[in-house]
């Protein structure tokens, strides 16, 4: 398989092109395919079964278009499809999980007290069960499932501050923020709502995302590999989604470019 060759990426909907965007930044010459299946947004209200078919679907999309590699951008079709995903191809499947360890590691060694804001499928899924037992002796984790959070995005009213808000505090206000150490961004369209957390939440509080360690677990494999994109190829991104509409394209292209 060529190094030239490009990766694919993929979400429920437009969650994943925030990792879209932290592949642009970290490995600028890598040629992504990015497919949202805002058709069939949001995967976290289906069944595991469901989430499986449809990223199967998507996955054999992209290897007829030759992907050297597949990046399933959506915690939620990682816990239901990334071992069938895996067991199917011999290409690379990275998939995410809500970055858990990194918020319960940022504490060296204390107590640390996390909300895992997530998919409703993601925080029922056996995978994150796992996660969870790997660090629920030791500190103090709180499950909390935000799905309107995904249908403001695909709804293009990410930008509609009061909702926003509002909608956060439905969620939040439960919760003492000022005790708490961390709010994991277990969903990749919430990523997108970095600067509303930051406004809800007090200064000590931090927010995780785990875009980043994804990415750079991507250059790890692919490096292992020797299919690395060589720094003389020109990277790009093209976008498609099977909700065909040109609501759909300009909200993409939008987000590509959000927070730059
Ligand atoms: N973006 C997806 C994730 O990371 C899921 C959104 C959905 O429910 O469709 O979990």
């Amino acid at each position: 398989m060529a190094s030239t060759a490009p990766v694919g990426v993929f979400d429920s909907g437009l969650g994943g092109i925030s990792v879209v965007r932290q592949i642009v930044r970290d490995m600028p010459h890598e040629h992504v395919l990015y497919f949202g299946d805002s058709a069939n947004a949001p995967y976290g209200i289906k069944t595991p079964e469901q989430v499986r078919e449809l990223s199967l679907a998507i996955a054999e999309r992209f290897v007829r278009q030759g992907v050297k590699a597949i990046v399933v951008a959506c915690n939620t079709a990682t816990s239901a499809a990334v071992n069938d995903l895996r067991e199917r191809y011999d290409i690379p499947i990275i998939g995410m999980e809500p970055a858990l360890k990194v918020a319960c590691d940022a504490g060296h060694g204390t107590r640390q007290r996390v909300i895992v804001a997530a998919t409703p499928l993601t925080l029922r899924e056996r995978k994150f069960a796992a996660l969870m037992d790997r660090f629920k002796e030791q500190h103090t984790i709180y499950r909390e499932p935000c799905p309107d959070l995904v249908e403001i995005v695909e709804s293009g009213r990410l930008g509609d501050h009061d909702l926003v808000m509002r909608t956060l505090h439905g969620y939040f206000d439960r919760y003492d923020l000022d005790a708490i150490d961390s709010v994991v961004l277990g969903c990749t369209h919430f990523v997108f709502y970095r600067d509303y957390f930051r406004e809800l939440l007090p200064p000590t509080a931090a927010i995780i995302d785990g875009n980043e360690g994804t990415v750079r677990h991507l250059g790890v494999v692919l490096e292992s590999l020797g299919r690395l994109a060589p720094d003389d190829a020109v990277g790009g991104v093209e976008l498609a989604n099977s909700d065909p509409s040109p609501r759909i394209a300009a909200l993409s292209r939008e987000l590509l470019a959000y927070g730059r």
